[in-house]
C-alpha cells in the first residue's frame, strides 16, 4: 500500500522537483497539493504548482491555495534563487486545471478524514498552513501519522547566519508545529546541503521533465555557484519526500529542538538539543546524515520515469 501524503510547499525550484519525485515513485500516494506564500507570492506558488503537475501529466492531482502571509512577520519572497515568478528558466505548459477555491487548511482536513489510513504531512514552505491547521483542528493529530518536513538546522543556516529560509520566514508557525505533540521530522541544511544535483547529472533527451528539471538546474545553479561555490544545488524539499519513500537514506535521532521567534539576531534558529543537555522529552526527529550520492542517483531515475 503506498504511503498517502500531502506536500505543502512554495514552488520554488526544489518544491517542483519535490513534487515530481512525489507524483513518479509508487511508494506514496500524493492525495494533493497545498500552496504558502514563501519563495514567491501565493499566486504565483499556485501556478507553478499547476504547472508541475501538469508537466508530470498528473493535473487531475487538486491544488488548494492557503495563506499568503506569514503569521506575525512580513513575507519576504526568495527571487534572487527563484527568480521573478518563483520558478524561472523553462519554458512551462499552461495550466488545463485552476486552483481549487477550497482553503489550503480546509482541503488538508477534508483529504486526512477521507483517506482510510493516516496521512503523513510533508512541509517544504513557511508553516504557516500548517500552524493554522493545527490551531483550527487541533483533533487532527490522530488522523495523521507524521508531518515530515524541510526546514531548520542543527549548525547550518542559508538566510541569515542563524537561520534557514522556510523556519525563519514564519518562525511563530514553526513553533506551533514543533511544540504540538505530533510526530516531527525535521530534514534541516545540514543533510539537504550534501544532497546536490546539478543540470549534467540529467539526460535531457529522456522526457520532457527531465528537460525541464534540467533547466531548473541551470536556473537555480547560478546562486549556489555565487554563493556556495557550489556546481550543484542543494535539492532541499526532495530529501523530505525521499525520506518517506525510503526511510534509511537518511541517519536520524530524537531531540528536543526549540524555535527562536523573538531576538532579531537569531529570529527562526532551530536549537536543537544535540547533546541533551536542557533535561527536555525530546519533541522531534532530526535529520543527521545523507548518502548525498544515493539520495542523486534514486531522484534521477525517478525523474527519467516521467513523461
Ligand atoms: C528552503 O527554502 C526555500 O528557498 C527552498 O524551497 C527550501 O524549501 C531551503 O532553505
Ligand atoms: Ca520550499
Amino acid at each position: 500500500m503506498p504511503i498517502p501524503i500531502l506536500i505543502d510547499c512554495d514552488p520554488g525550484h526544489d518544491d517542483a522537483i519535490a513534487l515530481l519525485l512525489a507524483i513518479a515513485s509508487p511508494e506514496v500516494d500524493l492525495l494533493g497539493v497545498t500552496t504558502v506564500g514563501g519563495n514567491s507570492g501565493l499566486a504565483n506558488t499556485t501556478r507553478n504548482a499547476l504547472q508541475v503537475l501538469e508537466l508530470a501529466g498528473r493535473p487531475d492531482i487538486a491544488v488548494a491555495p492557503g495563506e499568503a502571509h506569514p503569521l506575525s512577520v512580513p513575507l519576504l519572497i526568495q527571487d534572487h534563487i527563484h527568480g521573478a515568478s518563483g520558478l524561472e528558466g523553462p519554458d512551462l505548459p499552461e495550466p488545463r486545471t485552476e486552483a481549487l477555491e477550497t482553503h489550503a487548511v480546509d482541503f488538508i482536513v477534508d483529504k486526512v478524514a477521507a483517506c482510510d489510513e493516516p496521512v503523513t504531512l510533508i512541509p517544504t514552505g513557511p508553516l504557516t498552513n500548517i500552524a493554522l491547521l493545527l490551531r483550527r483542528h487541533p483533533g487532527i493529530a490522530e488522523l495523521l501519522d507524521r508531518i515530515v518536513l524541510m526546514g531548520g538546522g542543527m549548525a547550518e543556516s542559508n538566510v541569515t547566519p542563524a537561520a534557514e529560509f522556510n523556519i525563519w520566514a514564519d518562525p511563530q508557525a514553526a513553533d506551533e508545529v514543533f511544540s504540538a505533540g505530533l510526530d516531527v521530522t525535521m530534514v534541516g541544511l545540514d543533510v539537504t546541503h550534501q544532497a546536490l544535483l546539478g543540470p549534467d547529472d540529467i539526460d535531457r533527451a529522456r522526457g520532457d521533465s527531465a528537460r525541464v528539471v534540467a533547466e531548473f538546474l541551470d536556473f537555480f545553479g547560478h546562486f549556489h555557484r555565487d554563493v556556495y561555490g557550489l556546481d550543484a544545488s542543494p535539492i532541499h524539499d526532495a530529501v523530505a519526500v525521499a525520506h518517506v519513500i525510503w526511510p534509511d537514506l537518511l541517519e536520524v535521532d530524537e531531540f528536543d529542538v526549540r524555535i527562536e521567534t523573538e531576538s532579531p539576531l537569531t529570529r527562526g534558529r532551530t536549537v536543537v538539543d544535540l547533546n541533551r543537555v536542557t533535561g527536555h522529552e525530546p519533541n522531534a526527529i532530526v535529520a543527521l546524515g545523507i548518502d548525498g550520492e544515493r539520495f542523486s542517483r534514486l531522484l534521477v531515475e525517478r525523474l527519467y520515469r516521467l513523461p
